[in-house]
């Protein structure tokens, strides 16, 4: 059991995605602790099923709890189309009552639905995100009218290309290429594209590439770490259980020293990550 005045925000990904949501957390909201856990030996997530993806992303949350985390992000836009809901309704009641998990899906959406000019959404995501129909459904629910339409584009390529550190190269350049040209023909009045993955910021340069002038490319991280900020105000019954140290810890399913070198590279610093099961 962890100790007892060590109360981190978990921060989930299957990989090293969700440090493109740490990192903003780290900047915008210094003072706490966070632990950020990255699922490697299993990534990717986004072509699993619906019931591996919850029963993963459960033992990481289960995981994180005995860490002491009383609040939790799923910095994964697959886990928290497939697995969010069920945890949040059917586990958390009965494995940690006070305790609270949230998604990157949500906020995404209502920054889309401010951004959006003219109601015409893309969304760029992994296979398993874009078949949930997350985002979709989202943007009815809670755009109040200001989204006309969505159109998706999985991207099945994307994640090994940044978790195989590819992401300078020819191939990525190609795939990166065909999947923004098949969204554009999907729908050519697009002017908000939603980066869907986490895991997506990390070929941003790529992207930009090929992606027409006037469309706003939305990246989660800001908007993951500007709505929590309004989450902790809204809920101090959480925010007064969480430590503040400024400490930033890792754990990673794999090799600590594979994650180490990837994720300082990212991070910009050197990041001591250690190996752990669950
Ligand atoms: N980074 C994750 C997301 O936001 C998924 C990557 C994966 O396929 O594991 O969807």
């Amino acid at each position: 059991m962890a100790d007892k005045t060590y109360a981190p925000i978990g921060v989930f990904d299957s990989g090293y995605g969700g440090l493109t949501i740490l990192k903003e957390l780290e900047k915008t909201l210094p003072e706490y602790d966070f632990l950020y856990l990255g699922d490697n030996a299993r990534t990717p997530y986004g072509t699993r099923s619906f019931d591996v993806v919850y029963r993963y992303t459960l033992q990481a949350v289960k995981y994180l709890f005995d860490q002491g985390c009383p609040l939790i992000i799923i910095a994964c836009n697959t886990a928290s189309a497939k697995a969010l809901r069920n945890i949040q309704m059917l586990d958390l009641p009965n494995l940690a009552p006070h305790n609270r998990v949230l998604g990157v899906i949500r906020p995404s959406v209502e920054k889309v639905s401010e951004m959006t000019k003219n109601g015409h959404v893309g969304v760029l995501g992994t296979v398993g995100t874009v078949v949930s129909e997350s985002y979709p459904i989202e943007l009815v629910k809670w755009s109040e009218g200001r989204v006309k339409s969505t159109v998706q584009e999985a991207c099945p390529m994307w994640v090994p290309i940044v978790e195989n550190n590819e992401i300078g190269t020819e191939g990525a350049d190609y795939f990166v290429r065909k999947n923004i040209l098949n969204i554009l023909a999907k729908d050519n009045h697009i002017d908000t594209l939603i980066l869907g993955c986490t895991h997506y910021p990390l070929l941003e340069t790529v992207i930009r590439k090929h992606v027409p002038d006037g469309i706003h490319i939305l990246k989660q991280g800001h908007i993951v770490a500007e709505k929590l900020v309004d989450y902790l105000l809204r809920h101090p019954e959480i925010e007064s259980r969480l430590s503040r140290s400024g400490q930033v810890t890792f754990d990673t399913t794999e090799s600590a020293e594979n994650f180490n070198s990837k994720a300082s590279l990212f991070m910009g610093r050197p990041v001591e990550a250690k190996t752990v099961s669950y």
